[in-house]
């Protein structure tokens, strides 16, 4: 089982949106997924059309009052998990902040799962900041994937995550970055190229070659409740989100060398 944080501690950059679709696409091509809405938002719960149900989130699980496997929920999707959000998590990290090993606690339990746990990958959708839940998901990941929109600002704050991904290996040794996931990508405009060029100038080959187009389909979709696949299972975003499982599972296997250090 291989576990992976989506985060970038901006808002709006795609991390939920390549959260639900990387965890579909994965599902599609075989992999067992679980996927877990680290965000109160809980914007990954009801794009995949699951409702929040109070209780029902980490939350719980995370300090100490119920076990993770009660809380994972089938979708209509083969192969495809969900730990839903609920409100509760808005208040964990107020919560998780009083308790002792605050900063493992999300390792803890989800090494409850134990070696025989039925999934290929857990991916964790994150909150946009770097608080306790972030950092957890960092705490407990062997792989950190960040979206980067392609917009003027995109490399700003990228040294604040690295920086943070340095301090977490102190507890986490294994905590990779995984790659860098340009979205939100427009065609139309110079500047959307300028940015990608920039960004693989500094990070190389940690940068994805599959680039998230913008599109308005993958606006839409959320809102329907169905990932991409399912919402427009032929257009541009759908064959982006399938090709980035694509390129994810070539990564994993080592047919693409990436490098870690940044
Ligand atoms: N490639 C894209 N094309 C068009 N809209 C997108 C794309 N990716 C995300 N969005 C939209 O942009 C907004 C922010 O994306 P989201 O994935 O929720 O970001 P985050 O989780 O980082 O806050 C959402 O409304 C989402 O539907
Ligand atoms: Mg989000």
């Amino acid at each position: 089982m291989k576990l992976l944080a989506i985060a970038n501690q901006k808002g709006g950059v795609g991390k939920t949106t390549t959260a639900v679709n990387l965890a579909t696409c994965l599902a599609e091509k075989g992999k067992k997924v679980l996927l877990i809405d680290l965000d109160p938002q809980g914007n990954a719960t009801s794009a995949l059309g699951v409702s929040e149900t109070q209780g029902n989130s980490i939350y719980e699980p995370l300090i100490g009052y119920a076990q993770l496997k009660d809380k994972i929920v089938t979708t209509r999707f083969d192969r495809l998990s969900i730990i839903p959000s609920d409100i509760d998590l808005a208040g964990a990290e107020i919560e998780l902040a009083r308790l002792d090993d605050h900063l493992g606690r999300l390792r803890a339990v989800l090494g409850s799962l134990g070696h025989n746990t039925p999934f290929d990958y857990l991916l964790l959708d994150c909150p946009p900041s770097l608080g306790i839940l972030m950092t957890n998901a960092l705490a407990a990941a062997h792989q950190l994937l960040i979206p980067l929109q392609c917009e003027y600002f995109a490399l700003e704050g990228l040294s604040k995550i690295v920086q943070l991904v340095d301090q977490i290996r102190a507890i986490n040794r294994v905590l990779a970055i995984g790659g860098i996931i340009m979205t939100m990508y427009d065609a139309r405009t110079n500047l959307s190229q300028q940015v990608v060029n920039e960004v693989r100038k500094h990070f190389k080959n940690l940068v994805y070659q599959t680039i998230i187009p913008r599109t308005v389909r993958l606006g839409e979709a959320p809102s329907f409740g169905k990932p991409i696949i399912e919402y427009e299972p032929h257009g541009i975003g759908a064959t982006a989100y399938r090709a980035l499982a694509e390129e994810f599972v070539q990564r994993e296997s080592g047919k693409i060398k990436f490098l870690d250090s940044v």
